[in-house]
């Protein structure tokens, strides 16, 4: 059972599929004064919630926030920053996801549907209870009971709506790094991984393939003649997949610059003249992505790009980040030093009132024919930039594109999927990375990841095995990292064999893979859950914080510490523990309870639950250009799979 209270005149932020005969709406602004859920505070304008929590409930949700698979215990705010130190303390990250479930004698959910900042103490300090900080008195909140967190998960995902349709090759490996700087730097690459035999489906495109950093051109000298190159890639089974920033560089003579200013399409100071900031390329403009004919002239501008062949981007920056205005110049840049070098510093900040927190109050949006601050649909922006983005790709392309953004809201999960921003290379963020895919999956956003290895920092030979182990079943599988870091291509830590081992496994299964990723697209379910909702009555499993479900039939338990060959798992019920060396896959029974396992270096293990069996490939394929989805031998228990297959590439027609 769904309602939806209605307090004040939202916006409409394209996050629920509107009207729904499921839901129930009411004008919940009458009630301000009276319910006693509800705290006006007439001084500065924000509503306040407050749920009881029963000592064994469990807190899920809340997308791309620190903390555990459990919220309880911690303070989240919901508003987008593009701080790169990310660090267990850390409030807000780059999406807002607004929606958790309560989860024990009962269940239910709620979802906060406000671009505005808000907080969210989750059983801070022992409170028990969640209790909500939304700065605005505009407010749609849906509150979904169910019979457990995964039905009333479910029944959000089904409002949502479905998410984005990623094509087959967007599941190979990618390989990305800030810093390649032109064809030749990719043709090693991409002859490296060729040469010691590592599959590969994708090279990212950083800021440097474009002419001084704006969007939507191409560096001449860098890339002689990017089309056909973009083709000759294609040829052999490689996408090229290049970035694309929020800022449009002001210049004259650069085209998207010139329309953009001429139609009204920029974002507004408090003068009405197109407000400025400086992002890569020097000072910038940021497109108006709240007016619906700015979101259709920005989508239709990636036919700059269409045009070369290019099918896959990744859009940055659109928090947006913004390095310096005239708002905030001296000291701006002297706050951001300090803070780089002293991170400690960063952190005492209250969650996300970052540097560019007094920008967002200076300027404007169109949004519904109304002008608005920049500062109260904040969260919103990086989504609309994926809205844009998402409806141009549509039009342009025959077929289905990739495209993954870093700044989110729910709803943008509909055109692209995310990855979750600047980590580091460490255990610490490996272990996040999983509990992000658990809480992303119950907001919509399946088709995620994490940059494996990590961004910053130099990712050690054992760290890197053990992230990719974990990425072999994460929809995005992509090796990113920063420049000046140690380069960290599979193809140069010692003894490649077993990176080819470990990346071998994900293309083995990835029949599996994308089947149950389709179902579940396709059913409006999750592809990754925590335990707890495949579980809801053993305790145990609901305590979990290091494992995933992977589908329907798959566990997971990957190695998180470093310097560890063995773990113990948790098996709610009896599974079949696998084993793969490369080449063969090892199965047997494990019974349901503790174990402890052990996994070398150059190893993967996962579990097939009871009564399950998966498919793998016979063979490995070098990319899924020359991969058979038919071609598949079941592994687990002795039942048929139902697998989903398609071309991968048409788009769906419902
Ligand atoms: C920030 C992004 O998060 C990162 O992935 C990218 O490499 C840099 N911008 C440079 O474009």
């Amino acid at each position: 059972m769904i309602t939806c209270k209605i307090f004040g005149e939202p916006i409409e932020t394209d996050a629920v599929c509107d009207e729904l005969e499921t839901i129930s709406y009411v004008d919940a602004s009458k009630d301000l004064h009276s319910d006693e859920d509800i705290i006006f505070n007439g001084a500065k304008s924000f509503l306040k919630f407050s749920y009881p929590l029963l000592k064994d409930d469990i807190v899920y949700g809340l997308g791309e926030t620190m903390g555990g698979i459990n919220k309880r215990g911690r303070s989240y705010v919901s508003y987008n920053t593009d701080d790169p130190h990310h660090r267990d303390s850390m409030k807000s990250m780059y999406g807002a996801h607004n929606f958790f479930v309560i989860d024990g004698e009962t269940s239910v959910g709620y979802f906060f549907d406000s671009p505005a900042r808000i907080t969210f103490d989750v059983d801070v300090e022992n409170s028990c209870r969640v209790d909500v900080t939304v700065e605005t008195l505009d407010l749609k909140l849906y509150n979904i009971v169910g019979e457990s967190a995964y039905d009333v998960t479910k029944q959000f995902l089904n409002i949502i709506g479905r998410s984005f349709v990623p094509p087959l090759w967007a599941f190979g490996y990618g390989q990305s790094r800030w810093g390649y700087k032109n064809h030749k730097d990719i043709d090693e690459v991409i002859s490296n991984y060729q040469k010691v035999g590592i599959p590969l489906d994708y090279v990212c495109l950083d800021i440097d393939y474009m002419d001084r950093y704006i969007d939507f051109t191409v560096n001449e000298k860098r890339f002689p003649d990017m089309k056909e190159y973009v083709w000759e890639k294609k040829r052999t089974g490689i996408h090229l997949v290049p970035i694309v920033d929020a800022g449009i560089k002001v210049e004259p003579g650069n085209e998207t610059y010139e329309t953009g200013v001429k139609n009204g399409f920029f974002s507004t100071n408090e003068d009405d003249n197109p407000f400025q900031a400086a992002v890569w390329p020097g000072m910038t403009h940021f497109p108006d992505f709240f007016q619906k004919e700015a979101r259709e002239w920005f989508g239709n501008e990636y036919h700059k790009l269409t045009d070369l062949g290019f099918e896959g981007f990744w859009n940055d920056m659109n928090e947006p980040s913004i390095f310096y205005s005239e708002y905030s110049t001296k000291q701006s840049r002297l706050d951001q030093a300090l803070d780089f070098l002293m991170p400690s510093r960063a952190e005492k900040k209250e969650g996300s009132k970052n540097n560019s927190y007094h920008d967002y109050h200076h300027f404007y949006h169109k949004v519904e024919k109304k002008r608005m601050c920049h500062h109260d649909v904040h969260n919103l922006f990086g989504a609309f930039m994926t809205r844009a983005s998402g409806e141009g790709l549509q039009k342009l392309l025959p077929n289905r594109y990739l495209l993954f953004s870093r700044s989110s809201y729910i709803g943008a999960h509909k055109y692209g999927g995310i990855w979750t921003g600047d980590n580091h290379s460490s255990f610490a963020m490996l272990r996040q990375n999983l509990i992000h895919m658990a809480s992303l999956n119950m907001c919509g956003f399946l088709y995620t990841g994490a940059d494996t290895g990590g961004f910053g920092g130099n990712c050690s030979r054992e760290l890197m095995l053990r992230w990719l182990a974990f990425s072999d079943f994460t929809p995005l599988m992509r090796n990113h990292s920063a420049i000046g870091t140690k380069k960290q291509e599979c193809y140069r830590y010692k003894r490649t064999d077993d990176f080819k081992r470990v990346i071998a496994l994900r293309y083995r299964l990835l029949p599996y893979i994308y089947s149950e990723f389709m179902k579940a697209l396709i059913h409006k379910d999750m592809y990754m859950k925590p335990l707890g909702f495949v579980y809801p009555k053993d305790e145990k499993a609901r305590r979990v914080e290091d494992q995933l479900m992977v589908g329907e039939g798959i566990m997971i338990a990957p190695i998180l510490e470093a310097g560890e060959t063995h773990r113990s798992v948790y098996l709610p019920e009896e599974m079949v523990h696998v084993r793969f060396d490369g080449e063969n896959f090892y199965e047997d029974v494990m019974p349901k309870g503790d174990s402890l396992i052990t996994v070398p270096l150059n190893e993967v293990v996962f579990f097939i639950r009871k009564d399950h069996s998966i498919v793998v490939t016979r063979h490995l394929s070098m990319n899924t250009a020359q991969l058979d989805l038919r071609d598949v031998k079941p592994i687990g228990y002795d039942v048929d799979y139902d697998q989903y297959i398609d071309d991968g590439y048409s788009k769906l027609t419902n």
